[in-house]
């Protein structure tokens, strides 16, 4: 049995779909205001739980044989030190209560970068660490940003032409396929060459953030219009909701640093990754088209 936490999310939920493709037994950690229907639909059991609470976690955990956290924090549902860093820990101590033979974890690019002003970097981190030490086998996955991200942004500008970015447009990136991203995870209980490793994930190319842009238009025949304010902008309104609001000024600080700094794979990186799991990682163009293409 699989428990995927986070399998309502964006990656959690392709995760299922995978396991339950391959008619692998898969536990779903959801909440009760989830929108859960369709990992029923596929097979998946349904646990109906909270990550902020330990008994919750600790009954989850029950039985199973491979745990795949995939679960991700917002200030309405906790922020990083509950969701990111508590849930995670946790998670990692009644797995071995329930000695379970694999963790996979889903960290973040650039997590080993001591960004000091980013809450979930530290967090992840913080995490890394832990499970390293906790004598469970275990996968730590560093995936850059998701290429299902970009959707809503890439459908904006077939319709309006319009794309919106913060910051410096130079700035570099290897968005990753969201399916590979999954699959890899997936994988990572059985391929030998995984076990006790840390991957940074990201896709084939690496793109500026100008790059982006210029794809989607090649794929719905567009020219886009890029808009690009200054990151200082962004942090005079980061500023000025700190007055009001400390907790959400602190929590942007993750934002802040992915809006400053670069995330891509190298060429190294990515060929140990397709080798290792022996996948072809999807470039963002094929992707939108699979997705959005005509
Ligand atoms: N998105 C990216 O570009 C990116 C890049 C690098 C790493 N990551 C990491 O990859 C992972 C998955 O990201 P994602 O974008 O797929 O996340 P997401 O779409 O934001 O989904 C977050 C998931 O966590 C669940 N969750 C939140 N609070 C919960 C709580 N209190 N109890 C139970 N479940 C809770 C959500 O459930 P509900 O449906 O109930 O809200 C949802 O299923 C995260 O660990 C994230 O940090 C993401």
């Amino acid at each position: 049995m699989f428990l995927v936490t986070g399998a309502t999310g964006g990656l959690g939920r392709r995760i299922v779909r995978i396991l339950r493709s391959r008619e692998e037994p898969a536990r779903a950690f959801v909440r009760l205001t989830s929108r859960y229907s369709e990992l029923e639909q596929r097979g998946a059991e349904i646990f109906i739980g909270d990550l902020r609470r330990e008994r919750d976690i600790q009954k989850a955990c029950q039985g199973v044989k491979y745990i795949i956290s995939a679960h991700g924090s917002n200030e309405a549902s906790g922020g990083a030190d509950v969701l990111d860093y508590r849930a995670n820990i946790d998670l990692i101590d009644f797995a071995r209560e329930a000695e379970v033979e694999h963790f996979v974890f889903m960290s973040v690019l650039g997590a080993d970068r001591g960004y000091e002003d980013a809450p979930v970097f530290k967090a992840k981190r913080e995490v890394e660490k832990y499970l390293e030490k906790s004598g469970l086998n275990y996968t730590i996955l560093r995936p850059s940003g998701f290429a299902s991200n970009l959707l809503p942004l890439a459908e904006r500008l077939r319709e309006t032409g319009i794309y919106l970015s913060l910051g410096d447009l130079q700035n570099r990136s290897s968005a990753v396929s969201t399916d590979d991203l999954a699959t890899i995870a997936v994988d990572s209980v059985r391929v030998e060459a995984a076990r006790n490793k840390i991957f940074p994930v990201g896709g084939p190319e690496i793109l500026t953030r100008e790059d982006i842009p210029q794809i989607f238009g090649r794929v719905f025949n567009k020219q886009p219009f890029i808009i690009s304010p200054p990151l200082f902008l962004f942090d005079g309104v980061r500023n000025a909701l700190g007055w009001a609001n400390p907790e959400l000024q602190k929590s942007l600080g993750t934002l802040r640093v992915l809006l400053a700094n670069e995330f891509f794979c190298t060429p190294e990186e990515i060929e140990t990754l397709e080798t290792c799991f022996d996948i072809k990682m999807e470039s963002l163009d094929n992707f939108v088209r699979r997705y959005l293409g005509s």
